[in-house]
């Protein structure tokens, strides 16, 4: 918040001490209470609450809390007002070391927002962009960092177009990039330089960790660090998990995330293009141990006939990965699909939409997704989105259990059913694309 000039005075509600409680709760409920300034002692006894003069007009009171509207003289500021924030805190030490040459241009570059990763913080693309911040060198960084109580420093860039999601962070201070995070109970560490970080999907990752996996083996075709392989392979129990992945440097973080959470005896790193399955050779038992990694692009994911489940985490489409995960999955039982797209849908108002809730669509695997470390942003965006299934969502989800099926029945020759198990929405992108998870059950039909 920031800090204002005092007035003389401020309209607040008096009242006798036994209401006061009821009273702030009220205003509170109505945000008419103003935590600019401290409850106070008035006349006769009574306690007087600030309340916000820009909603005067909006104020009614309930009859059973008697009180009177009041003028505060020289109203004391709450404590939280007096708090410095870590972004005051920055301007005013970026400030004190300019000096004379502070300029409104250099104040827009200093950043209101970050991310912290431990002790190293990750700046903003658009921060400390003007050509004078340049001819400081390191007292800057260093001035940056003691601001905001970090070691490190860098500077988010553009992540490139290079299908890897390769971030185009900088290092400003500090030694190296790695840093790590506890989500869900589960360690990951990674280079924040080298690896995107998805702060999002933490309940697409709850809910992961919550299916009943014991015994089955996974394939997650789009592994990165292990977002998704790590949560299946430590809560929900999967008994092997072989995990593909084309960037050397993601490979790396899931290799160290997979020995810090103590699972890799249980995955197996296919380091390279997961859409290059070879089918010479069939492995029909999980692999024992990881494989040396490949430096080559030009492996071949040496799986077919494997997979209890296929983990499809690529967005906006997983579609290039539907035929690998057709060969992965075990001929003889089959097994679920968890494809991840983007679906765009039409504005459509609320009432006129169709009103499928998710708790009819849910299997009873997914349906116990809470649990700790949930994103609150995410959680009322949930709340949003999860309400409905948008038509255009089922139409996907249909036409993708057709494709599918349509896949398997090629490969195998034999008759397939698929169904739609739910459709998780993930996350929405702006305006009208919304991120889901189809789980898709697919079975071979037995002949008879
Ligand atoms: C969106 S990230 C998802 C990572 C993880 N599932 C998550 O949600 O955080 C996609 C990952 O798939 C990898 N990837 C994309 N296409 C691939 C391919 N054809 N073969 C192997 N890995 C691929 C990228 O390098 C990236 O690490």
């Amino acid at each position: 918040m920031e800090a204002r000039d005092v007035p003389i005075s401020i309209p607040a509600l008096a009242t006798e001490p036994q209401f006061a409680q009821r009273l702030r709760e009220h205003l509170e409920r109505e945000q008419l209470l103003d935590r600019c300034y401290r409850l106070q002692k008035v006349q006769g006894g009574h306690v007087a609450l600030p309340v916000l003069e820009e909603k005067l007009s909006q104020l009614w009171l309930p009859q059973e809390i008697p009180c009177d509207l009041v003028q505060i003289q020289d109203p004391v500021p709450s404590r939280r007002v007096h708090r410095q924030t870590p972004a005051q805190k920055l301007r005013e030490e970026l400030q004190q070391l300019l000096g004379e040459s502070w300029s409104e241009e250099l104040e827009r570059d200093v950043p209101h927002a970050w991310q912290r990763h431990g002790d190293l913080v990750l700046l903003s693309e658009d921060s400390f962009r003007a050509a004078q911040w340049e001819n400081m060198g390191p007292v800057l960084w260093e001035t940056v960092a003691s601001a905001l109580g970090a070691q490190r420093l860098a500077r988010q860039g553009r992540v490139l177009p290079d299908g890897m999601r390769s971030p185009s962070v900088t290092l400003l201070l500090g030694q190296d990039g790695w840093v790590e995070h506890v989500d869900n109970g589960i360690r990951y560490t990674f280079d924040v330089t080298k690896c995107m970080f998805s702060a999002g999907n933490i309940r697409e990752k709850l809910r992961v960790a919550s299916l009943p996996c014991s015994g089955e083996v996974l394939v997650d075709l789009y592994a990165g660090i292990g977002y998704f392989t790590l949560p299946f392979l430590v809560h929900a129990e999967a008994a092997f998990a072989h995990a593909c992945e084309w960037n050397g440097h993601a490979v790396e973080a899931l290799r160290r995330n997979l020995a810090l959470n103590g699972v890799q005896d249980r995955c197996h790193v296919h380091h390279g293009d997961s859409r290059q399955v070879s089918t010479a050779t069939q492995p029909q038992t999980p692999c024992p141990h990881i494989a040396s990694p490949s430096p080559s692009l030009s492996f071949q994911l040496e799986l077919q006939d494997v997979a209890d489940r296929v983990n499809l985490g690529l967005i906006p489409s997983s579609e290039e990965g539907w035929p690998v995960a057709c060969r992965v999955l075990k001929k003889s039982t089959g097994g679920v699909l968890h494809i991840h797209h983007n679906v765009e849908s039409l504005p459509v108002p609320a009432q006129s939409q169709t009103p499928v809730l998710q708790a009819e669509q849910a299997s009873p695997e997914a349906a116990n997704c809470d649990g700790e470390a949930q994103d609150p942003k995410e959680d009322r965006e949930k709340e949003t989105l999860g309400a409905r299934i948008r038509p255009e969502w089922q139409t996907w989800a249909e036409a993708t259990a057709a494709r599918i099926q349509e896949l398997l029945v090629e490969l195998h020759g034999q008759l397939w059913c698929t169904s739609i198990l739910h459709i998780e929405p993930v996350k929405s992108y702006a305006p009208h694309v919304h991120h889901l998870v189809l789980d898709l059950e697919c079975r071979p039909m037995l002949s008879t």
